[in-house]
């Protein structure tokens, strides 16, 4: 079968570990003969040097009409300065709000051949396997008013923190319908012992509930869940959370499954279900410092394309063969430097690439 991608990069390490995922994609399309045909596109700051905008009309209008979008990341220091004209970031929230993207799924699993390299204890992480549901188009991230401005006494700033009802509903509502299909445990985070949102967020939580018997729902304060996050980390399956809260206990969460370079995300309109549009992308930013050197781990885009295949195209079996050739190549003892641990001579992203893509073709029993 024939599928249209959309492929944007955008910048720093974006091009590199989107390359990588690419190339799996190709491997695995060989072995299942499906063609992938890639639409590539500027996005974020190398799009805002070469049009002028974070992202075109023109590639905007592309994107939707794909079955998917493989996205790398966006920023870096040359465009990031929130007052300034354009953000790097707008391309990407136009895709994420204009599409309804608003349930975004960060799976943090514990790989068995990374249980020594993380900072956590091996007996703690083990057998690790949640996701964090992440609101992804309102709340902080969007409400108005949002500015900077002077007054005689000196400069202010205000951010808004909104949400309602609908949105917090439907974003809930995923969360237990991802439950339902794993081990029927959902969490709540919120901060409702402070804030108004999280004092609705956590009533209409509780709403929802009603048609999700079979679920359990614990609530947990923001606070208390990064706390628990590290201290009892199999205790979680499913866990649902603003988009502020979202973005930042997903960094924490990370770490139990290797750190950034691990975790994918998929962002889609509620829970999935059959064939659903989708954004796919690392949880990792574009990591400047590091862009250009070939030493970036591409695996948490390789592991983002697996989602792109399972959710968006609906092919369940190629997404395991890739989520499988992650496995083997890991229990192979290759890593790139962010997993390396001690002693350990690290290979590049192309490398790590090239030998996912290889165990795809060439599945091995392990
Ligand atoms: C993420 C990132 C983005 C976000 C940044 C790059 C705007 O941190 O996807 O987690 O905060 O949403
Ligand atoms: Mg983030």
């Amino acid at each position: 079968m024939r599928f249209d991608i959309a492929y944007l990069p955008g910048d720093g390490i974006g091009p590199e570990v989107c390359a990588e995922a690419a190339r799996v994609m190709r491997a695995t399309g060989n072995r299942f003969r499906h063609e992938f045909v890639f639409h590539e596109g500027l996005i974020g700051g190398a799009a805002i040097d070469a049009t002028g905008t974070a992202l075109t009309e023109e590639m905007f209008q592309t994107a939707r009409k794909c079955d998917a979008i493989l996205f790398g990341a966006v920023g870096g220091p040359r465009w990031d300065d929130v007052g300034g004209k354009i953000p790097s970031n707008r391309g990407l929230f136009r895709i994420r709000k204009e599409l309804q993207l608003y349930a975004n799924l960060r799976p943090v699993k514990a790989f068995k051949s990374l249980l020594n390299t993380t900072p956590l204890k091996p007996e703690t992480i083990e057998g690790v396997d949640l996701i964090i549901l992440r609101e992804l188009i309102g709340g902080l991230y969007f409400a108005e008013p949002r500015k900077q401005w002077i007054e005689p006494e000196g400069r202010r700033a205000i951010d808004t923190m909104a949400y309602t009802e609908q949105e917090i509903a439907r974003v809930v509502r995923a969360g237990f319908e991802l439950a339902r299909g794993r081990r029927k445990k959902l969490t709540s985070v919120d901060k409702s012992n402070v804030l108004q949102t999280s004092s609705l967020w956590r009533t209409v939580a509780i709403e929802v509930a009603a048609d999700f018997p079979d679920v359990e729902l614990q609530h947990l304060f923001v606070d208390a869940c990064s706390m628990e996050l590290i201290r009892n980390p199999r205790s979680f399956d499913v866990l649902v959370m603003d988009n502020t809260f979202g973005d930042i206990l997903s960094d924490e969460a990370s770490v139990l499954g290797g750190g950034l370079g691990m975790i994918p995300s998929a962002s889609i309109s509620g829970a999935p279900k059959g064939r659903v549009f989708g954004l796919y992308e690392p949880i990792h930013g574009t990591a400047p410092t590091i862009a250009g050197m070939d030493i970036a781990n591409p695996l948490a885009t390789i592991l983002s394309a697996a989602l792109l295949l399972r959710y968006s195209l609906g092919l369940v079996k190629e997404a395991r063969v890739i989520e499988d050739a992650v496995e083997t190549v890991l229990s192979r003892g290759y890593r790139t430097a962010d997993i390396a641990g001690k002693g350990v001579a690290p290979i590049g992203t192309k490398e790590m690439g090239q030998l996912v893509a290889e165990a795809v073709l060439k599945p091995s029993k392990r």
